[in-house]
């Protein structure tokens, strides 16, 4: 592929007001944005010199996520994908995730750390998929951190609070580490979280939270690494903004000889970009979607994806 770069990107981040995501309200931001933040988006391609005719095809996010939301971003696509005549390509979140992670970091055949408010997967490249290697039984990360924050009285979005209260702690408090066979689970993690701040200060209870959470989730890339025998990690995700899972992941892979990689901080949570780029290298491999069959799936798995777009041998 010849170069490849982010001509423009235009982004509308819907914020609840109170609690946490409300799916509904959230369907109804993306309907109401999704006219003006397009026509900024192709306003702004405009002034590069790109002009709606020199798009070659609409990438979209067929899941996973909220079914409403999807369907909402869906349907602004096909009609995109229509107006101009040009294919529509479905893409899966989570691969998405992990291709710019690829493109805009040197890591070529990563191990994939992936939370964020709804997932939290590990996965790795084996024979034309991209395998799941370990998941949450539950809630994703992020949600479980916006629970427990919600509990402590903090507002939406909690990991950064949770994380900002972890660095004034003093004492450690034990909880539940829950990890079987490579799945992890946290609502009962975040519960007993919420059930400590009764005994402990909340720095103390939001650093004893996140060093049960993270080491979780670094144990089970750990040993995903070791079973694979790749030497690469990879970052993905909002959660992955956290410095304390970043700085534990580079300690494990330093003790393995393995080399870690994080993204920039707008490649590393939902973006655009993300979806439009491998969009393009499904493009380029001949995926596209015919309209009737371009139905959202909101428990679409990454491993149900045939990567055809990597073609040599691993
Ligand atoms: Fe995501």
């Amino acid at each position: 592929m010849d170069e490849v770069d982010v001509i423009a990107e235009v982004t509308e981040t819907y914020r609840p007001k109170t609690g946490g995501i409300h799916p509904r309200e959230a369907a109804q931001h993306h309907a109401m944005f999704a006219a003006p933040v397009l026509g900024d988006l192709l306003a702004e391609a405009r002034t590069h010199g790109i002009e709606p005719a020199d798009i070659d095809a609409v990438a979209f996010s067929q899941g996973p996520g909220l079914g409403a939301c999807l369907r909402t971003v869906a349907t602004a696509s096909r009609m995109m994908a229509l107006s101009l005549d040009v294919p529509l390509v479905g893409v899966n979140h989570c691969i998405a995730h992990i291709e710019v992670g690829r493109w805009k970091t040197p890591a070529s055949d990563p191990v994939v750390l992936y939370v964020s408010g709804a997932n939290s997967q590990v996965l790795a490249y084996r024979a034309g998929r991209y395998r799941v290697f370990g998941e949450t039984l539950d809630i994703g990360v992020g949600n479980a951190l916006d629970k427990f924050a919600r509990n402590a009285g903090l507002k939406h979005p909690g990991g950064p609070k949770v994380e900002a209260y972890a660095r004034d702690a003093t004492g450690y408090v034990e909880m539940p580490y829950v990890v079987k066979g490579m799945d992890f689970s946290f609502s009962g993690l975040s519960t007993a979280a919420s059930d400590a701040l009764a005994k402990a200060s909340i720095e103390d209870v939001c650093y004893s939270f996140q060093e049960h959470v993270f080491a979780m989730l670094v144990e089970v890339t750990e040993r995903a690494l070791a079973h694979t025998g790749k030497d690469e990690v990879l970052l993905a995700g909002g959660v992955g903004a956290n410095m304390r899972l970043r700085e534990m992941l580079d300690i494990m892979c330093d003790d393995r000889g393995a080399s870690f990689y994080v993204p920039e901080r707008r490649f590393m949570g939902d973006n655009g970009s993300m979806i439009a780029y491998l969009g393009l290298l499904m493009f380029n491999a001949g995926i596209t979607i015919p309209i009737e069959s371009s139905h959202v799936n909101p428990n679409f798995r990454p491993d149900d994806v045939d990567v055809t777009w990597i073609t040599d041998e691993r």
